[in-house]
């Protein structure tokens, strides 16, 4: 089969122009101007920019808070309509198993013949036992080169202290791993968490009180220092307030390979929103907290200089009506999270491209090329290149809506950006050469998302 698309504004993380694209079942085999290849089918892109598929390597499909778990993989086409081909999802370690057999299993139960994106996965540790420190060299030959850790959440099965931290990143050395972390000082939300609810504070907006920068800022610098002292790369993840990135950004640039990301939710909301009445707040309740217009303006930076070198959704799939609500009367039992694996490109488009904050071709990087790289698949996915796979968005700028849950298939009653206007739509997209979006509308198959092994040494540990 193939597909010859002509004349659309390719956009790569380096440069954009105007050419065609030859794909030959799954790859992209041909890139230039004017192609005369003979083609099963010709797609006109004149007025469309192309994209590479995005890769999001922050989705939950799997995360558990308390007794309430989100929407899985069955929505997983939410993440194709929004421009996102390849989602990579953290999978929880099973009790008395390792991690490589736990992602086994959950693959087994609950992805093959439902993935509507391709995948891959990321290991989060439960058991900090001598056999999960000893597993961690040969997570990549299950194609598994990356592993998190949970500072924050005191009393959840998956929180870790900083021994664990410790032995996972000396674990790590050398190995190619990447262990990423969630930093927030956990003892102190604790305290924080306590003393509101011992003053009658119940609603979600304490869930911001309790969780101020600076617990995310102590944890991060006390991530960094860890990883400088067990010469071992470091990614944080969903990076909110503006000194946790700065001090990425400062260990980056005295030369450790220590790294970060952050979420759309972070780059557009404000903390205000978790005050709304009626516990519409609850909606809003992600951990780290929303910040304010400071954070969101120094973050907007750092993606820009590349201090932060990813947006992921961060997206969890929970609901408001049923699950949001056992927090009602205590916000410590709001499930923290908050859906966005349809939003991420159109968020980052309206709010990034069209305000002149980024380019298109940073978008590509943050959205696609440097997730793809870290993860260690990039090698076949997040750039328009000869030999990639043929994961292409044909995105049309003209296009005007306002986001909503109504028209969304993440599977939950409400939307985080419900209301945002949005300029521009995935109006085609192509997974392995196979159009999957037309005209805006999901049309593949259930089932049709294939495992994405990740390589090694995504981060390599460069010059210390
Ligand atoms: O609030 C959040 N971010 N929930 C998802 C789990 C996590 O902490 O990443
Ligand atoms: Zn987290
Ligand atoms: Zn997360």
């Amino acid at each position: 089969m193939k597909t010859l698309i002509r004349q659309g504004t390719i956009v790569t993380a380096q440069e954009e122009f105007v050419g065609d694209i030859l794909v030959e079942d799954e790859k992209i085999t041909a890139i230039g101007q004017n192609l005369s290849a003979e083609a099963d089918q010709v797609v006109d892109a004149t007025g469309l920019y192309v994209l590479p598929g995005g890769v999001d390597q922050h989705v939950h499909f799997s995360f558990t808070y308390k007794t309430a778990r989100v929407r899985g993989f069955e929505t997983s086409n939410a993440a194709v309509v929004g421009g996102t081909t390849t989602v990579i999802e953290f999978v929880n370690q099973e009790p008395g198993k390792g991690i490589a057999e736990s992602i086994k299993h959950y693959e087994q139960q609950e992805v093959l013949g439902t993935a509507m994106a391709d995948y891959s996965f990321h290991g989060i540790v439960f058991e900090a036992t001598d056999a999960v420190f000893e597993e961690i060299p040969s997570l990549p030959e299950a194609g598994i080169p990356t592993l998190k850790l949970f500072m924050a959440y005191k009393g959840f099965p998956y929180h870790c202290d900083d021994e664990a931290i410790f032995r996972a990143l000396k674990a790590s050395k050398g190995t190619g791993v990447t262990i990423m972390v969630h930093a927030e000082n956990a003892d102190v939300i604790d305290v924080l968490q306590k003393e509101c609810l011992s003053r009658g504070q119940t609603e979600p907006y304490y869930h911001a009180v309790s969780r101020p920068p600076f617990v995310e800022v102590e944890a991060t610098q006390r991530a960094i220092n860890l990883a400088i002292l067990a010469e071992a790369p470091l990614y944080v993840v969903h990076v909110s307030a503006k000194e946790a990135m700065e001090a990425i950004r400062d260990a980056n640039t005295k030369g450790y390979p220590i790294y970060g990301e952050t979420c759309p939710h972070y780059l557009t909301l404000d903390t205000e929103n978790l005050a709304k009445p009626d516990f519409e707040g609850a909606k809003y309740v992600c951990s780290p907290a929303l910040r304010s217009e400071e954070h969101r303006e120094a973050l907007w930076q750092a993606v820009n200089k590349g201090w932060l070198n990813a947006v992921s959704s961060d997206h969890c799939g929970f609901d408001w009506k049923e699950q949001k609500h056992l927090g009602f009367g205590d916000f410590t039992s709001i499930p923290n999270g908050a859906p966005g694996l349809e939003n991420r490109l159109g968020v980052l488009w309206t709010q990034g491209v069209e305000t002149g904050k980024i380019t298109r071709s940073k978008l590509v990087d943050l959205f696609a090329t440097t997730p793809a790289r870290v993860n260690g698949i990039d090698h076949c996915k997040g750039h328009i290149g000869l030999g990639y796979d043929a994961d292409l968005v044909l995105y049309n700028p003209n296009h005007h809506s306002k986001i909503s849950w109504q028209t969304s298939l993440q599977g939950v009653d409400f939307n985080t950006y419900e209301g945002m206007e949005q300029i521009g739509r995935p109006e085609k997209v192509f997974l392995r050469g196979k159009l999957v979006v037309d005209e805006g509308k999901y049309i593949g198959e259930k089932g049709q998302g294939k495992f994405i092994s990740g390589k090694p040494f995504g981060l390599s540990y460069q010059g210390v």
